[in-house]
């Protein structure tokens, strides 16, 4: 009788620990799109559509011994080394035919890990917009602007929030897509919806930090997806 409680006990513990992984995992699945919401949003995109694939990324030099794989934040292929936003962001931009715009903020963050975290959660705190470097040239040009940003405190990082406030997305499309430590895009896109009532919010690929080297894999297999991609 005692062992069958011990087991009981042993059972109900392993359950709810398992149980509660899942659902710490997946709490930020309800802020993504439904499948039904994504086909209606993909569907209005015309086939002759002009695309912009526009980036932040901040990548870690702190692995630079990594060649072809990936460090928490950096991805090096070809003797290069590539922020994960930005190595995503030159696969879509290839894929799509589409040009590149890095998002660069006036003032460097700091490359020390620490320095970076304690630097970016202040600003994250006082959600500062950080003053960037360039304008996107004939924005007007563009249809469909792909924004791609790694996730900075559960959030995207400032410099995207100054680069999306920067211009009137009003009928355009924003495809948003992200790399991340586990929480995918968190709120990041209700926050954009939010933003721009009038604009056709798009859940793009994202790829998590540790798996950089499936990337090119995963946003294949999204355009396939999503009938896009020349
Ligand atoms: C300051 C900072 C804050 C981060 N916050 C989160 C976070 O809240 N959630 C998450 O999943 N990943 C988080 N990460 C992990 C990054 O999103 C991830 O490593 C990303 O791929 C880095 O991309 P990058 O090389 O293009 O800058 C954080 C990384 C940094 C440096």
């Amino acid at each position: 009788m005692k062992k069958k409680i011990i087991w009981g006990v042993l059972l109900a513990v392993i359950l709810a620990a398992v149980v509660g992984t899942y659902m710490y995992r997946h709490r930020f699945d309800k802020y993504e799109l439904s499948r039904e919401e994504q086909s209606v949003a993909i569907q209005a995109i015309s086939k002759d559509s002009r695309f912009l694939v526009a980036y932040f990324s901040w990548p870690s030099p702190d692995y630079p011994d990594l060649d072809a794989t990936s460090g928490a934040s950096n991805v090096v292929k070809d003797g290069q080394l590539y922020g994960n936003t930005e190595y995503m962001a030159r696969i879509l931009s290839q894929k799509l035919q589409a040009p590149l715009f890095r998002i660069e903020t006036k003032d460097d963050y700091p490359t020390e890990p620490r320095a970076l975290l304690d630097a970016t959660k202040v600003e994250n705190n006082s959600q500062a917009r950080p003053e960037l470097k360039e304008k996107v040239e004939n924005f007007s040009d563009y249809d469909v602007i792909c924004v791609g940003y790694p996730l900075w405190w559960y959030d995207m990082p400032m410099a995207i929030y100054s680069f999306l406030e920067s211009y009137d997305f009003s009928g355009k499309h924003i495809v948003l897509f992200t790399t991340h430590g586990g929480n995918r895009f968190c709120r990041t896109i209700p926050a954009v919806r939010k933003m721009f009532p009038q604009a056709n919010v798009i859940q793009g690929p994202s790829v998590f930090d540790r798996e950089m080297e499936n990337a090119e894999a995963i946003i294949e297999k999204w355009l396939k997806d999503n009938n896009l991609g020349k």
